[in-house]
């Protein structure tokens, strides 16, 4: 019986939200920027399942503000992030995200 209290003490439950870290996100620039200004709110999932051009991005930064209240990005660090996204989750880097598959 003690064996098996312990056991159940040790397992992680499986209802638990998983901690992200960076390395959910593809590598390479912005890579951290991107998920430290962006997880402040949510996962990444939305993220990873968006699929939107460079233009979309940055205007979708401006909303994220205007809003959701995210603290404005702008210089530099809106740049890497915008072309981190566009990047990495532009409509060319997987068709098929993004897409509706209820409509043709
Ligand atoms: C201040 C909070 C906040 C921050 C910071 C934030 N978001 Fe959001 N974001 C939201 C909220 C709230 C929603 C709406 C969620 C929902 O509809 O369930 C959202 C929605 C989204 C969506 C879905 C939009 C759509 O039309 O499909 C994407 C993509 C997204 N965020 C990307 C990002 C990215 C990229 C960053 C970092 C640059 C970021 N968010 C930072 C609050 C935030």
């Amino acid at each position: 019986m003690r064996a098996l209290l312990l056991a159940l003490a040790l397992a992680a439950p499986a209802w638990a939200a998983e901690p992200e870290e960076p390395s959910v996100l593809p590598a390479g620039p912005g890579q951290e920027e991107t998920f430290y200004a962006c997880t402040a709110c949510h996962s990444t999932a939305i993220i990873r399942r968006s699929a939107f051009d460079r233009a979309r991005w940055d205007g979708l930064m401006d909303w994220m503000t205007e809003v959701q209240g995210m603290p404005k990005l702008e210089g530099e660090e809106r740049r890497v992030i915008v072309d981190y996204l566009a990047q990495h989750f532009g409509p060319r880097a997987n068709p098929a995200r993004g897409r509706n598959p209820f409509l043709p």
